[in-house]
């Protein structure tokens, strides 16, 4: 029985292949023609975070599909002065339905805080944009037990930022040690976590839907349907095995199976 509270919450699983900064035209051309002659995005919601300036050629090489697209950044400002910048106007006007923000490797490599991931989540919300919030805690941060408390942490700067529109969010759980190392945490693991990331949602929509709740690390072909199993696992963002279409179908098809 899934606890009232669960009732609301959007059953249907999301499958994110985030592409990193990886990629051709050639090679975007290649992966999507094998992604759509695949059947993705005919059951579980399907999403491709690609690199900005390939959005436009991603945009006509799914108008035709339900695989949609998303970015992996945008700006916390609206317009103007900000070299190098991306904004949500921009995005928006490229098709995409969701765009990443507060990804590890932002958050490590760019000095990304918890209150700049938060401002760009609202500056997504405010273009029509479905942010996908990423937590997640080093292994450092595991090994000292501070897990639920970093996620949480991460989590509520957006929710204190977004106000009435948290179940308008995605978020997913991406533990930093288990990204791009091959070591992805057990099923038992991530629910753990995803339990305490529902909770914390579900205290903060009130009576609206609670956002889907996604996987992060490492996952696979032969390591999703695990994870995707869980009660609490809404779908999964995937790296490294988004770039292989072969990979990806499967985990796709792993969404598709999976049984709410
Ligand atoms: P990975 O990356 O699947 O290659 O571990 C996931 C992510 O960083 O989104």
């Amino acid at each position: 029985m899934r606890p009232i509270w669960m009732e609301g919450h959007d059953v249907k699983k999301l499958i994110a292949g985030n592409w990193k900064m990886n990629g051709s035209v050639a090679a975007n051309r290649a992966l999507l023609d094998a992604l759509k002659s695949g059947g993705a995005g005919s059951g579980c919601d399907v999403a491709v975070c690609v690199p900005a300036v390939y959005l436009s050629q991603v945009q006509s090489l799914l108008a035709d599909s339900p695989i949609t697209w998303a970015a992996q950044d945008l700006s916390a400002q609206e317009v103007g002065a900000y070299t190098g910048e991306v904004s949500g106007a921009m995005l928006k006007e490229l098709g995409c339905r969701w765009v990443l923000v507060g990804h590890s490797e932002r958050r490590q490599y760019h000095a990304e805080s918890d209150a700049l991931v938060a401002a760009k989540a609202q500056r997504a919300l405010a273009h029509g944009l479905t942010p996908i919030v990423c937590v997640g805690e080093t292994l450092a941060e595991r090994d000292a037990d501070q897990t639920m408390a970093v996620v949480k942490r991460q989590l509520a700067a957006v929710i204190h930022a977004v106000g009435h529109c948290v179940s308008e969010l995605v978020v997913a759980y991406e533990p930093v040690w288990a990204i791009g190392t091959g070591r992805t945490a057990s099923p038992e693991q991530a629910q753990a976590v995803h339990a305490v990331l529902r909770a914390q949602l579900a205290a903060a929509c009130g009576s609206s839907r609670v956002p889907r709740i996604l996987y992060g690390g490492s996952m696979n072909a032969a390591n999703a349907a695990d994870l995707l199993a869980q009660p609490d696992v809404d779908g999964g963002l995937v790296g490294g095995a988004s770039l292989k279409a072969a990979d990806f179908l499967a985990i796709v098809g792993a969404a598709d199976r999976s049984i709410p």
